[in-house]
């Protein structure tokens, strides 16, 4: 049986579904180290700004792109007729929550439309974000259905989650471990084989249910601990007591210890939604709750509640209201130096303050206008912005904010990620 691994890299053809955050930087990764890739998307609207030669992702600058199509190995397609042929393919479409319960209907369906361009020696890879049992009990039925092939005897199927962090300028794709996973010994070595052509070291588990657990263990520790920083933040701030600098102390203890920080709340497509994938599971197959992963949702699910409060606070302490001041958030996006808005802590700010009365307006010019919300008047950083406002709130400390300008200009400011530190600066 013919597998990727009896071809040469150009040899073999790489099918990447879904052309996102984890789909288009995996594709034009492979596309470098010398595959032949075609990526495929039932968004035509992305499809076309990419054969356009418009990359919509951080992670993927322009020139990235246009390399990749200039090497004649790269093609991107919204027909699913571009799959046929696949040696691998890698399925990296959303895995969001529907009413508090994972929603595997992309995984579904990108695995039945896969199914049907299966060929013997073919190997499946899932990498989307799912609870562990997801890739055997959900996929492999699904592959198998749809192809009349048996996997594990005719073709393969893998694991391996994303680690990928937009925005991220030290760790990117090619050089953060990723873990591996097959449904048997022989599709590890073919799923492993192919991720050690993309990054610096491919990590290898026992199965597939360890490698989907690592990414949900990876996720909810981060989940945790920046829920342990927000309710320490909270009392520190009533206590009087600079968290920040108790953080950066602690941060000097060479072992056991890891830095987190506290910020306006979590939001992004994974630590809201990720942790509630294994609380899920947890409660349906045993019956138990995940306490400290509903107790770390309701922390950080609270904290834009907690910034609401502490800038009424501020108002107050300056004789003002939040009803008919003029509030100046600064950042839209969930994380710096990303334009992704998806779940973003600053949309329930701005809407509290908003049913408030407060006028808010808000600058960040990472989020593609498309995305931006049409009630959320959108300014520039400007010395006049800021000196109209009342109070300028820092959310989202993208690179490109100039601190020195804001401190000059703004007559207040609330800082929720420890950026500014002169005489108007209240922080978290
Ligand atoms: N964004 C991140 O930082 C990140 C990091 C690690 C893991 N993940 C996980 O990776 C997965 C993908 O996330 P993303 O951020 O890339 O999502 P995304 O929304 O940016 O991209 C997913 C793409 O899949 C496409 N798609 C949906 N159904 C399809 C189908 N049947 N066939 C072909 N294309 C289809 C969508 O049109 C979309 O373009 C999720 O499970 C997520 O939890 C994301």
């Amino acid at each position: 049986m013919e597998t990727a691994r009896n071809k040469t890299l150009a040899e073999s053809k790489i099918v990447v579904v879904g052309q996102g955050y984890v789909g288009l930087p995996l594709a034009v990764r492979a596309v470098e180290v010398g595959y032949s890739v075609t990526g495929y998307d039932i968004d035509q609207g992305r499809i076309s700004r990419l054969q356009n030669g418009d990359s919509f992702i951080e992670d993927v600058p322009q020139d990235v792109l246009k390399a990749a199509f200039e090497s004649g190995r790269f093609s991107v397609s919204d027909q699913l007729s571009a799959v046929e042929g696949f040696d691998i393919a890698v399925i990296t479409v959303p895995t969001p929550l529907r009413d508090g319960a994972p929603d595997l209907s992309y995984i579904e369906s990108s695995g039945s439309d896969l199914a049907r361009f299966i060929r013997p020696g073919a190997t499946v890879i899932l990498e989307s974000t799912t609870y562990p049992g997801t890739t055997e009990e959900l996929l492999v039925p699904i592959l198998e259905a749809g192809s009349g092939l048996k996997s594990g005897v005719d073709f393969h199927v893998g694991y391996s989650p994303e680690r990928i962090d937009p925005g991220n300028l030290v760790y990117r794709f090619e050089n953060t471990p990723k873990v591996v996973s097959g449904t048997t010994p022989e599709a590890l070595v073919i799923v492993e084989d192919f991720y050690n052509h993309l990054v610096t070291q491919a990590v290898p588990v026992p199965t597939t249910r360890e490698a989907e657990l690592t990414k949900l263990l990876e996720n909810t520790f981060r989940h945790v601990n920046i829920a342990l920083m927000n309710e320490m933040a909270m009392f520190a701030a009533e206590l009087d007591i600079d968290i920040w600098a108790a953080i950066e102390a602690a941060n000097t203890k060479p072992f056991g210890f890891m830095k987190f920080t506290p910020g306006p709340g979590v939001g992004g497509h994974c630590l809201p939604i990720d942790p509630s994938y294994l609380s899920w599971q947890v409660k349906q197959s045993l019956g138990h709750s995940f306490r400290f992963v509903e107790l770390a949702n309701d922390i950080n699910e609270h904290m834009p509640d907690h910034v609401v409060s502490r800038i009424g606070r501020i108002l107050n302490d300056a004789e003002r209201s939040i009803k008919g001041s003029k509030l100046l958030l600064l950042g839209l996006a969930y994380k710096p130096n990303s334009g992704d808005s998806r779940e973003t802590p600053v949309r329930p700010i701005a809407d509290q303050l908003q049913e408030l009365g407060a006028h808010v307006s808000c600058a960040d010019s990472w989020v593609d206008p498309a995305h931006f919300p049409a009630d959320l008047e959108r300014v520039e950083v400007t010395a006049e912005t800021l000196a109209g406002a009342d109070l300028v709130i820092m959310l989202t400390n993208h690179r490109d904010f100039d601190l020195e300008m804001i401190e000059t200009h703004a007559k207040a400011i609330f800082d929720t990620r420890n950026t500014m530190f002169g005489p108007k600066v209240t922080r978290l």
